[in-house]
């Protein structure tokens, strides 16, 4: 049975996953339009589905009428997902259907416009085994007359059914607080979740979740939808009088346009959806299981255990306080060695030397060999950070280049952070970064590049190009494709994406990268809530989290080792303290915990995730994020792909009165099976676990924690 169908006789074409449908219909005006997201059903069915038909009396016809792309034009008033002024300034679009293609597990339905000579086409993709189907947009001037003015071109529509209600689960946040999961009623309206940042950015996220206002994380409908983009973005959720939610998102913010002259495509990122039945948790794994299948360039490697400079030296580096640090972090069991900031040009602080990506020959006065080699001695791999998108002025490369940058003509250049967003959309520029790169990874052995990008566009103009809000897209393109050619010519790089913390954190460079850094804030309290906003989407084998000093360098909270640990390693762990003035015995503790991290590390990376306890989210009248969960327990499970061995992270950062921990409730084990506590070597009865569920051994007091690992002995 093909996963794509058509039935010529009603024009309805059918989706088919491995748990769900999806079934658009030609109407009769020649627009395809939105039939069923849901549960599976059969060709048939679908076939014998009638559309919704849009009220007589609406005043917002393409919601209504659950239209898979609405365009401007005619009797249509809700957020067009596609706008196009053509040369005569008309911007109204009436498509007349052309044919379509199915091939193998992808749909593409092709419209032409009744005059002018634009083809749109609307492309679908299946997989064999996910539910996620991934929807983009292409659009074609076939003419040779003037070029068209795209005002707004997202990459789909998704439609839900109507319910009764509809709650919207997203994530916000800031710089050092990301990912902050928030709940809230979808007003009827239009709510509009964007980055004009040019990245996708701390403040949102591009993804959101649906549901009816009653799922839990173990029961429940969600629809969920995702961009995979990396640039600025734009989702809107928009909810009619009459109970109708459809979800249109796209890259780009609002008001950019570009041109799309005769014989160019414009080819837009993946706007994928999902829809699961069982509550939360279903819809996070089968994301985890999506990304790890289709996404990430490299997902069954297990990724190592990282030590980083940043936290312990700063800009501060040079060879010798490098290898001091390497050498500890050899001997606690850190696998790869980074070092971050300060290596190259004058960049003794943020002021200077961006840009100039040749070692400091005062802090490497032999270059980076020998510090390369000092690290491979020690059994480590090398990883080093750039931000090749950016410039200080006080730079010889700006001095050499000032009209690389992004700028307007009589504007200032606002600096952030000291430093300017040199323009990738433009050819020169990337083949500058991609030349330098290349040759630093020639000339060194570096396995591991942390791509930080520390500030957002400003003053976003092109000066002597006639296109120039393209770069807003193209420079998110010439990004990927450096990276994209990187990886392809040294195929054992691999890439952190970072953006001073999580500010770039999506699908689309998830596909070129291997981890990204989810926030600059190392504060274990605050991680659990940033980790559980994140892992809403992000599998944990993606999540780096490093363990530092304490107190904390940001809110100066003082934190045991273990409990740092422990938040830490149930996603990719890293250490980033400044070892050399860790006591002994913290020393030996960490090796400790590092040797723990490993044994459990398969099954945290590859494992299926539960939330058991959620820490808090963010619900009207609350408004502050980072709540804990009741009784002040949050625990999180994972769930090795073979099923024999689970682990559980336990977290109590405030005691409260005295009360033992709640027990927590497995999830997934199987209730005939037998499993025995790795520590203790006590048995339970699957069963037991789950519905009786185990009460954690804590040490008193705050900031308790335990791992509890559990194999499946027999049954
Ligand atoms: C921001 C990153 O998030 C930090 O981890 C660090 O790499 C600094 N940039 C370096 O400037």
């Amino acid at each position: 049975m093909s996963v794509i169908s058509f039935d010529a006789a009603t024009r309805t074409w059918l989706l088919r996953t491995p748990r769900t449908s999806y079934a658009v219909r030609l109407a009769p005006d020649g627009t395809p339009r939105h039939l069923h997201w849901g549960p599976p059903l059969t060709l048939a069915q679908a076939a014998g589905l009638e559309l919704e038909e849009p009220l007589e009396l609406n005043d917002s016809r393409g919601l209504l009428a659950g239209e898979e792309l609405p365009v401007d034009g005619r009797i249509r008033f809700s957020v067009p997902s596609l706008q196009v002024r053509f040369a005569d300034a008309t911007r109204s679009i009436e498509w007349a259907y052309a044919d379509h293609r199915i091939d193998g597990e992808e749909l593409a339905i092709r419209l032409i416009d009744r005059h002018y000579p634009l083809e749109g086409t609307l492309h679908y993709r299946v997989y064999p085994d996910s539910d996620v189907i991934e929807r983009w947009l292409t659009l074609r001037h076939t003419g040779d007359g003037e070029p068209f003015t795209i005002l707004r071109a997202d990459s789909a529509q998704w439609t839900l059914p109507v319910l009764d209600d509809y709650r919207i689960s997203h994530v916000t946040g800031h710089w050092c607080g990301e990912s902050q999961l928030h709940r809230v009623a979808a007003t009827h309206g239009e709510t509009v979740f964007t980055s004009r940042r040019g990245v996708s950015s701390h403040h949102a996220n591009p993804w959101v979740m649906v549901d009816a206002g009653q799922a839990t994380d173990t029961a429940g409908e969600v629809w969920s939808v995702a961009l995979a983009w990396s640039g600025s973005w734009r989702i809107t959720v928009s909810r009619a009088q009459v109970n109708r939610l459809a979800i249109t998102g796209g890259f780009g913010h609002d008001a950019i346009t570009w041109r799309l002259r005769p014989g160019q495509q414009l080819t837009t990122p993946a706007f994928a959806g999902l829809y699961t039945m069982d509550g939360f948790d279903s819809a996070r794994q089968a994301w985890h299981a999506h990304i790890a299948g289709h996404v990430l360039p490299r997902p069954d490697e297990l990724r190592p255990v990282l030590y980083n400079s940043w936290e312990a030296t700063g800009f501060d580096v040079n060879e010798e306080n490098q290898i001091r640090l390497a050498r500890i972090a050899a001997e606690l069991g850190a696998e790869l060695f980074v070092m971050d900031d300060g290596w190259f040009g004058a960049r003794k602080d943020d002021r200077a030397g961006l840009g100039d990506w040749t070692p400091n020959p005062d802090r490497f006065p032999r270059g980076l060999g020998p510090l390369i080699a000092e690290v491979r001695r020690l059994g480590m791999s090398f990883g080093l950070w750039v931000e090749p998108e950016m410039v200080n002025p006080d730079s010889n490369l700006y001095r050499a280049h000032p009209d690389w940058v992004l700028h307007y003509p009589n504007r200032e250049r606002t600096t952030i952070r000291n430093q300017l967003v040199l323009n990738f959309a433009r050819p020169d520029v990337q083949a500058w970064a991609h030349g330098w790169l290349d040759q630093l990874l020639r000339d060194h052995d570096i396995d591991f590049l942390k791509w930080d990008m520390n500030r957002p566009f400003t003053e976003a103009g092109w000066p002597g190009e006639d296109d120039p809000d393209r770069l807003w897209i193209d420079h998110v393109r010439g990004v990927y494709s450096i990276m994209d050619r990187l990886r392809a010519d040294h195929p054992g790089l691999r890439i952190e994406s970072c953006c001073g913390g999580g500010g770039r954190v999506d699908l689309g460079i998830l596909r070129r990268t291997d981890e990204t850094w989810p926030s600059d804030n190392t504060d274990a309290v605050d991680r659990i809530s940033i980790q559980y906003g994140y892992s809403q989407i992000y599998p944990a084998r993606t999540m780096a989290a490093w363990v530092t000093d304490s107190p904390n360098f940001l809110n100066g909270r003082l934190v045991p080792l273990r409990f740092r640990f422990h938040v830490a390693m149930s996603g990719v762990l890293g250490i980033g303290g400044n070892l050399t003035e860790w006591s002994p015995a913290e020393l030996a503790e960490a090796a400790q915990l590092v040797a723990q991290y490993k044994r459990i590390r398969p099954v945290v990376q590859h494992g299926t995730q539960y939330w058991l306890r959620s820490p808090s989210v963010v619900t009207p009248g609350d408004g502050w994020p980072g709540g804990t969960a009741p009784g002040g327990l949050t625990a999180v499970q994972y769930l090795s792909p073979d099923s024999a061995e689970t682990v559980v992270f336990a977290w109590r950062p405030t005691a409260h009165f005295g009360h033992p921990p709640p027990p927590v409730r497995l999830r997934g084990l199987d209730p005939a099976a037998t499993y025995r506590d790795e520590d203790s070597g006590r048995e339970y009865p699957g069963v037991a676990l789950a519905a009786r569920g185990v009460r954690p051994t804590l040490p008193p007091g705050d900031y308790a924690s335990a791992i509890l690992h559990f194999r499946r002995v027999s049954g």
